[in-house]
C-alpha cells in the first residue's frame, strides 16, 4: 500500500503571501520527487455564485454554511483521494479562515467550529501573519488583480481577522509564521518548519 500523504494549510489575511508560497512549496517538493498538489479554499464556484445570487440575504452566518459545504465537497472529491494516493496536499486557505473571517463578522466561533467539524483536521496548519496594511498594500501592487472577494479586504474587519488567527495561534491550532520579512526568508521558514514536523514521513 502507498504511504499516506500529508495535509497541509496555509492561512492568513490578504496579501499574506499565501498563493505564493503554498505554490512555491509544491514546486519545491516536486522537484525532489515527491507527489504534491495545491488546491484552495473556497474550491467551487457552486458555493460561491449561490452566495453572489443571494447577496440581499448573505450573512456571516450564510456565508459559513456556504464554505463548509464547499469544504467537505473538497475533503471528500481532492483532499482525501490525493492523500490516500501519497500526495503532499498544499491548502491555501481552509476552516481556519472560516472562524476567522466569519468570526470577525460575527459568527459564533464555536458554532463555526462546529459546523466544520466533519472536514478533516490537517496534519500542519500554517498561519502567515501580516498586519493588514502591508497585505491590503501589496495586493494592490497587483496590476490586474480582480479580487474575487473584495467585501473582505477591509481594514477594520482584517484587523478582528488577525485578532482571531492570532488566538488560534495561542490555543496551538495554527502555527505562526513571520510573514512580514522578505519572501525569500518566509518561503525557507515554512518549508523548515514542515521538514522538521515530518522529519520521519520525508527519510522513509
Ligand atoms: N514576504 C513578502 N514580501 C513582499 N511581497 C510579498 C511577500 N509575500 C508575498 N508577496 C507579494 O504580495 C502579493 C500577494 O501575495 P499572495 O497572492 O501570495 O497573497 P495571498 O495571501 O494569497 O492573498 P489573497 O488572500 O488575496 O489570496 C503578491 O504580489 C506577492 O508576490
Ligand atoms: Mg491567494
Amino acid at each position: 500500500m502507498a504511504k499516506k500523504g500529508l495535509i497541509i494549510v496555509i492561512e492568513g489575511l490578504d496579501g499574506a503571501g499565501k498563493t505564493t508560497v503554498a505554490k512555491w512549496l509544491v514546486e519545491y517538493f516536486r522537484s525532489r520527487g515527491y507527489k504534491a498538489l495545491y488546491t484552495y479554499e473556497p474550491n467551487e464556484s457552486l458555493f460561491v455564485d449561490a452566495l453572489k445570487k443571494h447577496g440581499d440575504v448573505r450573512s456571516a452566518e450564510l456565508d459559513a454554511l456556504a464554505y463548509a459545504a464547499d469544504r467537505l465537497v473538497h475533503v471528500r472529491k481532492v483532499i482525501l483521494p490525493a492523500i490516500e494516493d501519497g500526495y503532499i496536499v498544499i491548502v491555501d486557505r481552509y476552516y481556519y479562515s472560516s472562524i476567522a473571517y466569519q468570526g470577525a463578522q460575527g459568527a459564533p466561533i464555536e458554532w463555526v467550529m462546529e459546523v466544520n467539524k466533519y472536514a478533516v483536521k490537517p496534519d500542519l496548519a500554517i498561519y502567515i501573519d501580516v498586519d493588514p496594511v502591508t497585505g491590503l498594500e501589496r495586493l494592490a501592487r497587483e496590476s490586474n488583480r480582480k479580487p474575487r472577494f473584495p467585501e473582505y479586504e477591509k481594514i477594520n474587519l482584517l484587523k478582528k481577522v488577525r485578532e482571531i488567527y492570532l488566538s488560534l495561534v495561542e490555543r496551538g491550532e495554527l502555527i505562526f509564521i513571520d510573514g512580514s520579512r522578505d519572501l525569500e526568508s518566509v518561503k525557507q521558514d515554512v518549508l523548515n518548519t514542515i521538514l522538521s514536523r515530518f522529519r520521519s514521513w520525508f527519510s522513509t
